[in-house]
């Protein structure tokens, strides 16, 4: 795909680019460019270009606001020691996208051309790819959505596809520190043939009135169990989740109505090279509780492009809590660890994860 680039006469200033990079938070700061692309069902995708990062001008119709077509991803560019830059498992990403799009009704954009986008604005924005120091990394988003101006209800026949970059550090305040988890009995976010293993926006818009829940009790995240019988651990908000168990077993809940994580994929395999025995099934909610009370449950661990690796802390819900250690357990970190080698360059890339961009 050819790529138009117009590059910004407003860019932000070294200075102040040091001032954003030394504490980039998460999704707050945007580099100072962007690429879209567009697609219509008589050219195909068109009209690649890298512009001026700013506002979108949307007419009040365009389908996205008011139908929710739309996928997106979450990937990462990380700077090693030598000052090249990378990606972890970009077709992972792309391929995950034609899964999403797939389900929302939206064009298939090819997993090489999704690749070479992304790459591209990364090497036009690299000075906005963080030192590896404190595990900074440039979060980057590509999305697509129905940009057709029409009320009727069909899929779009003008979508557009996007790549912003943002800048980030710790997803969560406080760096690695286990987070509290709130149980929703009342909420779930994916039923049998519904959207939940699709990256849409619709699964987080259904999952904000639940996380409102658990931060007013205190939580950091949500967990959502299955639709059908309210028994079986399904996911957090926004990251996928691990049980690591005292005989060497580390546990996952398997897929179907859950985002298929390549971080969580990933971890199977590290996983399997540390020596764990890796179980995707399913996970009753009372082997939760039971497992951390009666000690069988060393660990818990949640997991995605934002959140790396993070230990999990108390599980509480309405009328109960399973108390759990305030430290990251050693699995958790050894895994952590083991990831985050891969990815800064400084572990052997022996799956070849790792995909160079600059
Ligand atoms: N589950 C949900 C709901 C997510 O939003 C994410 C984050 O992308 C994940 C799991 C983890 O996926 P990945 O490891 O591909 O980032
Ligand atoms: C990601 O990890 O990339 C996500 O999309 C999750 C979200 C909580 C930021």
């Amino acid at each position: 795909m050819d790529i138009r680039t117009t590059l910004s006469t407003t860019a932000v200033d070294d200075a102040r680019l040091a001032e954003i990079l030394a504490n980039p938070g998460f999704g707050q700061h945007f580099s100072d460019h962007m690429l879209t692309v567009e697609w219509t069902p008589e050219t195909g995708w068109h009209d690649a270009r890298i512009e001026p990062y700013g506002p979108l001008t949307l007419d009040p119709a365009t389908a996205v606001l008011h139908y929710a077509q739309e996928t997106f991803e979450g990937m990462k560019a990380y700077r090693h020691e030598d000052g090249s830059i990378w990606s972890f498992r970009p077709e992972e990403n792309a391929a995950r996208m034609v899964r999403s799009s797939h389900r929302l009704a939206l064009p298939v954009l090819e997993v090489p051309d999704f690749v070479d986008l992304v790459d591209e604005l990364v090497r036009v924005d690299q000075r906005w790819v963080p030192d590896p120091a404190g595990e900074k990394s440039l979060y980057l988003r590509p999305f697509m959505f129905a940009s057709e101006a029409f009320l009727g209800v069909r899929p779009a026949q003008h979508v557009t596809f996007m790549v912003i970059a943002s800048p980030a550090g710790a997803y969560f305040k406080g760096g690695v520190r286990p987070v509290t988890l709130w149980l929703t009995e009342e909420y779930t976010r994916a039923g049998r043939g519904g959207m939940g293993a699709a990256k849409t926006g619709g699964n987080y818009a259904s999952s904000l009135v639940a996380q409102q829940q658990a931060t007013a009790n205190g939580c950091d995240q949500v967990v959502f169990l299955d639709a059908q019988e309210g028994r079986y651990v399904e996911e957090l908000g926004g990251m996928n989740l691990y049980f690591v168990y005292g005989d060497g077993r580390i546990v996952t809940p398997e897929t179907g109505t859950i985002l298929e994580g390549i971080t969580r994929a990933s971890i199977i395999e590290l996983a399997g090279k540390l020596g764990f025995r890796v179980e995707e099934r399913r996970v009753d909610i009372d082997e939760w509780r039971e497992g951390v009370t009666s000690g069988e449950i060393k660990e818990i661990f949640a997991c995605g492009t934002a959140a790396v690796v993070t230990p999990v802390g108390s599980l509480k819900w309405d009328g109960g809590e399973v108390p759990a250690a305030a430290e990251a357990g050693e699995v958790t970190m050894a895994v952590r660890k083991a990831l985050v080698d891969v990815q800064y360059g400084r572990a052997d890339d022996s799956f070849g994860w790792m995909h160079r961009i600059v």
